[in-house]
């Protein structure tokens, strides 16, 4: 290619693309919320696995709670990797460019505290620490919801 105009235009034309995705990354498909929340704009298919993936969450939650109590450690940890960061694998990549990077932070660190909780039951943590590592992970689930909402996509 000897034009360098043209040259010079394609390369501008891919800077501004790749300047979206970078403002893409940040932000997410977002809007306001009349609650004070920020909505997050999914389609229903998109918002149907989230859902799924949250309603899992709270599985998770309840089945490491009680092998906490029962003082299982196998189990514990069992439960915990299983909603752990392996679970993202198959998330699409064009939903996570929709999610705004605040909640992908508060998503992964939840995760993560799953995997810590997890190794942590391995390593032979006693029980009350492990608890307090649950409560600390509920608090994500809480600031969270307490941020973002799904509105359910108009037909
Ligand atoms: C990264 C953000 C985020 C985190 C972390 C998070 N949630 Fe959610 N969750 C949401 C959003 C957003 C909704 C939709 C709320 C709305 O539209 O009002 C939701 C909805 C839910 C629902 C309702 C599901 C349904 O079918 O309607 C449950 C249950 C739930 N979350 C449990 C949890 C639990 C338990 C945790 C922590 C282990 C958790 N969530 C952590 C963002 C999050």
């Amino acid at each position: 290619m000897n034009n360098p105009k043209l040259l010079w235009t394609l390369i501008l034309l891919l800077l501004l693309a790749l300047a979206g995705l970078v403002y893409k990354f940040f932000t997410g498909s977002v809007a306001p919320s009349e609650d004070g929340r920020t909505a997050v704009i999914l389609d229903k298919a998109e918002r149907d696995l989230v859902l799924g993936e949250m309603r899992q969450f709270l599985v998770s939650v309840q089945a490491v709670s009680q092998a906490i109590t029962a003082g299982d450690r196998d189990s514990i940890a069992a439960e915990a990797t299983r909603a752990g960061m392996a679970a993202e694998a198959d998330t699409p990549a064009v939903l996570l460019a929709k999610i705004p990077l605040a909640m992908k932070q508060l998503g992964f660190g939840t995760r993560g505290k799953f995997d810590e909780i997890a190794a942590a039951a391995k390593s032979g943590e006693d029980m009350k620490q492990l608890r307090q590592r649950l409560d600390s992970l509920l608090g994500n689930c809480i600031a969270c919801h307490a941020a973002f909402r799904l509105p359910e996509p108009r037909e």
